[in-house]
């Protein structure tokens, strides 16, 4: 008998598509499987204002293959010099969904984030006035932090601190890696979400630093041990609609990643459907991964759910590309290290 699985058709909360070459090779990708998308402004320069971010917007659906019914959500990059009354009026006219705060330095493209919170106050006070949510990278950026804690210590510096200057600030936790970021997701109320990558539920640290270094499971924040990887596991699981996928599929070519001081970030928009249904049938959640994947999402950014359906059916291991070609170089699809036997009908 086959087994098949139909959800509603599953968002992705957290994904990166870049620019030019690279957007059209990845946009597809993700357009396949996926109806909406929050899309990361961390572009060269990054996506400051609503006018960047229709312009980026423009470039995303002219990317995406005829008749895909795919939508991009923008953000905007959260600058110093952000303009309370541009991010408004772009929210308003339903332009951009949420922000992003990058701690500036924290990661890939992060050198306009932000050095000094005082100074976004009067934008994060706009946010809570206005219902804008605000996503976070939370990592501190001292570099005298071990950068296995520099999530847990984030929270309790830095995003505590803001949650309480700011009453009414929708905040998603974006890509938790942490048990100490699945607990305070946990406690944070209806204005407080997360989001869980798909290779943060695979890999812990052994997978990137033992027996030899494996630049391709390299990212930020950087996965952890694997008690922390199984508190993921567990949160993703749960049905609780605090967590929600954000892949945080970033893609970089191969030459950009295996380099001397090489790009954090792993590709998984091509694959990631089947391994989430894997991790959750080993974790007898099958049931649960459309809450996770479909509508845990909607519910915090206040959408409904996509009206259309996905299907997957269980088989032989399915075939995937190991790379996918792009106008800048091949750029490898996650290797989840096990086979894949949920195929997704199209
Ligand atoms: O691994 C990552 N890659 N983490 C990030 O926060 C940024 C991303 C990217 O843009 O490559
Ligand atoms: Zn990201």
């Amino acid at each position: 008998m086959t087994e098949t699985l139909t959800i509603k058709t599953p968002d992705d909360w957290h994904l990166h598509l870049r620019d030019g070459a690279m957007l059209r090779a990845v946009a597809p990708e993700t357009a396949r499987h996926f109806g909406r998308a929050i899309i990361m402004p961390n572009l060269v320069p990054p996506v400051v204002t609503g006018a960047d971010a229709a312009a980026y917007r423009d470039r995303i659906l002219a990317a995406l293959p005829d008749g895909s019914g795919f939508t991009p959500l923008m953000t905007l990059y959260l600058t110093e010099d952000t303009d309370p009354e541009d991010l408004a009026r772009a929210h308003n006219d339903g332009l951009i969904t949420a922000v992003k705060l990058y701690p500036a330095g924290a990661t890939t493209n992060s050198a306009s984030g932000v050095t000094d919170f005082d100074k976004v106050r009067p934008v994060l006070e706009k946010m809570a006035e206005i219902g804008c949510p605000l996503c976070v990278h939370g990592e501190v950026v001292d570099s005298e932090i071990d950068i296995f804690d520099r999530e847990a210590v984030f929270i309790e510096r830095v995003l505590d601190p803001i949650r309480r200057a700011t009453p009414g600030l929708r905040v998603v936790m974006e890509h938790i890696t942490t048990m100490q970021g699945v607990e305070y997701a946990s406690e944070g109320g209806p204005d407080l979400g997360a989001t869980i990558t798909t290779h943060h539920l695979v890999i812990n640290r052994n997978h990137i630093l033992a027996g030899g270094i494996k630049p391709h499971y390299y990212c930020l924040p950087v996965a952890k041990r694997e008690e922390h990887r199984l508190a993921l596991r567990r949160a993703a699981t749960s049905g609780d609609p605090t967590y929600f996928l954000g892949t945080d599929s970033a893609p970089h070519t191969d030459a950009n990643k295996l380099l001397p001081c090489g790009c954090a970030g792993c590709f998984t928009a091509t694959n990631t459907l089947s391994i989430l249904a894997e991790v959750f049938e080993q974790e007898g959640a099958l049931d649960r991964l459309e809450s996770f994947a479909s509508l845990n999402g909607p519910k915090f950014y206040r959408l409904p759910p996509n009206d259309s359906v996905v299907t997957l059916t269980k088989g032989a291991p399915i075939d995937y590309p190991k790379q996918i070609e792009t106008g800048d170089g091949p750029v490898t699809v996650f290797d989840p290290m096990m086979p894949l036997h949920w195929r997704v009908e199209t």
